[in-house]
């Protein structure tokens, strides 16, 4: 016989795209599917999700859809689900703005926090989560899925295993065309691109890369970025023409402890002519490598050609065929899943988990310092964080 450790979560904003596809069906319920979190030992963490949200006529549709109760696993009063003593976890993908306050108020209802990224809209709010969920005595964790990516667990996997020797640069790619909602509807929400409802591609993408780079390189100790707004008009879900406020595309540099610098691309107004929708080239004294998402190729010093720069004359090799797949050599799951499984360990077993509030803090800190860079024209140190 199986025992459940049952954990209940209020996972509110389950109607949007991330919150519905990522973390209700591809996380929870897909954890369900497989009889639970195995902790090997006759026991499984069983997670119960109650919906919350405003609309409840599109809670429990989803709720019926999935087979949990539209009565009794759906609610849009978020003060008395917090006052619920059997809920042990709040979970939060709102929209960025609404966020520090829910927070905040799970917080106060002494609820473990789970969330997604950007933890608030500025420094001063992120931290204050972070200090407030420490002196609760809460635990917490923020979304930090692209470390789960197939490809950067396969590039995480060369760094621990010393191919690059020294690792030099990062060169980052990110980005696809998102259209403007008149001819065709813009695949992703119009909020992202008003600043004032807290859009914009820096908040967005720069928590991504603090973490990817401080994991994988090293700390970020400095961001110079030029921001832009490409795209100044673009339509609504309603097709109402408005003007975007929020930048649409940013172009980073980082410099890393121990020297490395990384460039990195984020841009909503380029088209695709990558493999993936995100790439990273690492080179190294070694050997360099490609990850995406999924894939990631290697070349060693000891196979890199030759090239000689001559424009009179076409080139002959195929460099991308220069270079060797990685293999999976394991099983990849879901990354939003796995990181699921690694807090729900977290609070039933009380095993570490580093990627908390203040993780998330310094998301927030890169972006508002590389947006800070842009409008200044200027270099900004990235101070330490501490509570
Ligand atoms: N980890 C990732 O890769 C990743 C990717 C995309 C988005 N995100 C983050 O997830 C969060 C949600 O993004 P999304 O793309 O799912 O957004 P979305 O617009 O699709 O969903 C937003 C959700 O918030 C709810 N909501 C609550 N208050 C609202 C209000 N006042 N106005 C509008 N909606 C409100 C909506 O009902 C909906 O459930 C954002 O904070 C975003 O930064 C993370």
């Amino acid at each position: 016989m199986t025992t459940k450790k049952t954990v209940r979560i209020a996972m509110n904003g389950v109607t949007g795209r991330m919150g519905y596809r990522q973390h209700l069906v591809r996380s929870i319920l897909a954890i369900r599917e497989q009889g639970g979190v195995d902790l090997g030992d006759g026991s499984v963490i069983w997670p119960e999700p109650v919906l919350v949200g405003r609309r409840e006529h599109a809670l429990r549709e989803i709720a019926r859809q999935h087979g949990l109760d539209p009565e009794t696993d759906v609610t849009t009063d978020l003060d008395a689900v917090l006052a619920d003593d059997s809920i042990d976890i709040y979970f939060d993908s709102q929209i960025t703005l609404t966020r520090e306050a829910a927070i905040k108020r799970a917080i106060a209802a002494g609820k473990h926090i789970y969330t997604e990224k950007p933890t608030a809209t500025s420094l001063d709010g992120a931290l204050a989560l972070a200090r407030l969920a420490k002196d609760a005595g809460v635990k917490h964790g923020v979304v930090q899925d692209k470390l789960f990516l197939p490809g950067l667990r396969k590039l995480k996997r060369l760094i621990d295993g010393g191919f690059f020797g020294r690792i030099l640069s990062v060169r980052g790619e990110f980005g696809y065309w998102v259209f403007e909602g008149d001819w065709q509807p813009a695949q992703r929400p119009s909020w992202n691109y008003r600043s004032e409802d807290g859009g914009g591609i820096v908040v967005d993408m720069f928590p991504h890369w603090e973490y990817v780079l401080h994991e994988l390189f090293g700390r970020v100790e400095t961001v110079q970025a030029l921001t832009a707004t490409h795209v100044p008009q673009r339509w609504d879900e309603q097709g109402k023409p408005y003007q975007a406020t929020a930048d649409d595309a940013a172009y980073g540099i980082f410099q890393l402890e121990g020297g490395i610098v990384a460039q990195i691309n984020s841009s909503w107004s380029v088209r695709v002519n990558r493999d993936e929708l995100v790439e990273f080239q690492v080179d190294g004294t070694e050997g360099s490598a490609v990850a995406g998402l999924r894939n990631c190729r290697v070349q060693h010093r000891s196979a890199t050609p030759k090239p000689v720069w001559n424009p009179d004359l076409p080139a002959t090799e195929v460099f991308r065929e220069q270079w060797q797949e990685v293999p999976d050599n394991g099983e990849f799951d879901n990354g939003f899943k796995a990181q699921w499984e690694l807090f729900l360990r977290h609070v039933v077993l009380d095993e570490p988990y580093t990627w908390d509030l203040l993780a998330g803090a310094r998301g927030v800190q890169l972006a508002e310092l590389g947006l800070a860079s842009s409008s200044d024209g200027r270099r900004l140190t990235v101070p330490e964080l501490s509570l």
